[in-house]
């Protein structure tokens, strides 16, 4: 009895019920509460202690500890294949969310060399500058021990100056490095923000057709997620004011720069709308601005973080501008939330990885980065044009789409009963990646859509795949 006892009360540290610090509740009042012998509570805060969940004492009262010692640490000769006895909280969102990979529109992680990826935002890494990368890591490495040291949890602060710069100058947003902190690539900022954001119970809306990573991590927390439809000016702002008059919203998480996955760009009257809607109703906005960078329209579009920092947590990437394998992302958000997403990051990873940050922001600092963005967006527009020409030369009885003013992949429909599944699996088989509709859907719908990225290979390597897909 005291083992359920004890795991039950892992499964809700997992979880995040009982957060670091809280207090149990006493040993005889939780003995009274679940019917059993004292000695049994006894026993099993015992357990959790040994494990090292839990630390204090039956006089001063027992605590969450902020980390497990023993409990998650693999015993010597564990292999990978050794299955958990266990239930781990958060497996049911995260199974439920996985789709079978022929028919994923997601990167094919279980594969160690994919043929041709055309799913979406996997930039060209051979025009990654590699050398100039690589020697700013050996300089950083060589030059500032202290890279090697423990570091602020917030990233080093070269980096937060840079990307304070660099957001500042491109997308009009005022922060300086005390309002940034850099992550594990926007993941790592979407699990922050979750975290920060979300008691179970809580709704989050999302757009209906999004990013699947991110409502994962939404569920994991315990949120309850609500699709507002998207259409070609973006999310449906009417609609979402709909449906704030009957519920109780705490965030809203949108792509509103090139909306994932149809690159809708949010018309300028929808984002005053959304702004004043969410102020009124004290809804946070999660921002995602995965691939900022690659607009090709003449008119810039400014990050709703720029016309309201106080209403939006602005989670950005480098793995489309650089490498997706270097994991830098960062978010900026109101200080008092940072401060509480750089406790939790200390908890979870304690900080990034100093020597990389440090390159990279001595990139910035050159202009390497930027000319590199530079390059990379006539490169993509050139890429885009080109495959848009052969749809429409070679495919039009068989898909129309509207042209995206930037992004890296199109949002292609197909015309007739074509099922998108089927030519995603066909393409599958010959080692090519596409994401059919049904990937992005929160309610799992059939949709006739492909999204076909054009920017991570050739004009003619796209054309060739692209030829192969049967459409
Ligand atoms: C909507 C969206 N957000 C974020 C990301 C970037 O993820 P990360 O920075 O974790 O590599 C992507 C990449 O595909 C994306 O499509």
């Amino acid at each position: 009895m005291f083992v359920a006892i004890a795991d039950a009360l892992v499964a809700a540290i997992k979880a995040g019920r009982l957060s670091a610090g809280s207090r149990l509740p006493g040993t005889r009042s939780l003995a009274a509460t679940l019917g059993v012998h004292r000695n049994t509570v006894v026993a099993a805060y015992a357990e959790l202690t040994a494990q090292g969940w839990v630390y204090g004492s039956q006089a001063r009262g027992t605590f969450v500890t902020t980390a497990p010692i023993l409990a998650d640490a693999a015993p010597a000769g564990t292999t990978s294949a050794t299955r958990a006895r266990f239930r781990v909280a958060g497996d049911d969102a995260v199974r439920t969310a996985a789709r079978p990979l022929e028919t994923d529109g997601s990167t094919p992680q279980s594969r160690e060399h994919p043929a041709l990826i055309l799913s979406g935002g996997i930039p060209d890494l051979r025009h990654v500058p590699r050398a100039a990368l690589a020697r700013a890591y050996r300089r950083a490495l060589l030059s500032r021990k202290e890279v090697l040291d423990y570091g602020d949890a917030r990233g080093v602060l070269r980096l937060r100056e840079a990307l304070a710069a660099m957001l500042r100058a491109t997308r009009g947003m005022p922060c300086s490095s005390e309002d940034v902190i850099v992550t594990r690539g926007s993941q790592q900022g979407l699990a922050l923000a979750a975290r920060v954001l979300v008691r179970p119970g809580d709704t989050i809306a999302v757009e209906e057709l999004g990013y699947p990573p991110a409502w994962q991590i939404f569920r994991r927390e315990g949120a309850t997620l609500l699709p507002i439809p998207v259409d070609k000016s973006g999310v449906d702002v009417d609609a979402l004011a709909d449906t704030l008059k009957r519920r109780r919203v705490r965030a809203v998480y949108l792509t509103p720069h090139h909306q994932y996955p149809t690159l809708a760009t949010l018309s300028g009257p929808r984002r005053r709308q959304l702004l004043a809607l969410c102020q009124r109703h004290g809804v946070a906005i999660v921002e995602d601005d995965y691939d900022h960078e690659f607009h090709y329209a003449s008119r810039p579009v400014l990050p709703l973080a720029a016309a309201d920092p106080g209403q939006v947590i602005y989670i950005g990437t480098l793995s489309k501008i650089v490498a997706p394998g270097i994991r830098l992302g960062y978010i900026v958000a109101p200080r008092d939330v940072l401060r509480t997403m750089a406790a939790e990051r200390m908890l979870l990873d304690r900080q990034g990885d100093a020597a990389v940050e440090t390159a990279v922001a001595e990139l910035f600092e050159d202009g390497e980065i930027q000319r590199h963005a530079r390059r990379m967006r006539r490169l993509y527009v050139a890429r885009r044009d080109a495959l848009v020409r052969l749809l429409r030369t070679r495919f039009a009885e068989a898909v129309e789409f509207d042209v995206p003013d930037g992004g890296m992949s199109l949002w292609v429909q197909l015309r007739g009963r074509r099922s998108a599944e089927r030519i995603a699996a066909h393409a599958a088989r010959q080692g090519i990646w596409v994401g059919p509709g049904r990937y992005f859907s929160l309610a799992g719908h059939a949709l006739p859509y492909l999204r076909i990225g054009y920017a991570g290979w050739s004009e003619r390597a796209v054309a060739h795949a692209v030829k192969s897909l049967g459409l």
